[in-house]
C-alpha cells in the first residue's frame, strides 16, 4: 500500500458538506509511520480544518516530529495544489526535500518536494534577533 493508497482511503471519511470537495492526506514521517488526515468542514465556515492539518495533528498526538513524505487526494482536474497554510505547516515538520505527492482520483500524480511549494518559506532564521 503507498502513501497515496493510505490518503484516498482516508479521503472517503472527509467531512464536506458545503464543498463537496473532499481531500485526503497521508504523511510518512522518519520512524516510517504513517497519519492520515481528512478535510473536516463547518457550518461556521473558517472553523474547516484542510485534511494535512489533520494528518499532522495526528502525527504531533502521536509524539512524532519529522515529516519525510506527504502524499495528497482530491477529485480535482489536476493534482491538488496544498493551501498557502498548509503548505506552511508542512514546512514545520519536514525538510525542504521532502517529497509531496500530489494526486487525482483519476490517478494523476505529480511529485514536488515542500521547499518547492513555499519558496521564501518563513521559519526560525527571521526571528535570531528576539
Ligand atoms: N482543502 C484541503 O483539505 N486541502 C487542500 O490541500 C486544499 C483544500 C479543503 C479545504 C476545504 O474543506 C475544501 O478543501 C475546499 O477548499
Amino acid at each position: 500500500m503507498t502513501l497515496m493508497d493510505d490518503a484516498r482511503k482516508v479521503r472517503e471519511n472527509a467531512h464536506a458538506p458545503y464543498s463537496n470537495f473532499k481531500v485526503g492526506a497521508a504523511v510518512r514521517t522518519v520512524s516510517g509511520a504513517v497519519f492520515v488526515g481528512c478535510n473536516v468542514e463547518n457550518v461556521a465556515y473558517p472553523e474547516g480544518t484542510c485534511a494535512e492539518a489533520g494528518a499532522i495533528a495526528a502525527m504531533v498526538a502521536a509524539g512524532e516530529r519529522g515529516i519525510a513524505e506527504v502524499a495528497v487526494i482530491a477529485d480535482s482536474p489536476k493534482p491538488v495544489s496544498p493551501c498557502g497554510g498548509c503548505r506552511q505547516k508542512l514546512a514545520e515538520f519536514a525538510a525542504g526535500e521532502a517529497l509531496v505527492t500530489l494526486g487525482t482520483t483519476d490517478g494523476t500524480e505529480l511529485t514536488t518536494t515542500v521547499g518547492a511549494l513555499l519558496p521564501g518559506v518563513f521559519d526560525q532564521a527571521y526571528m535570531s534577533k528576539v
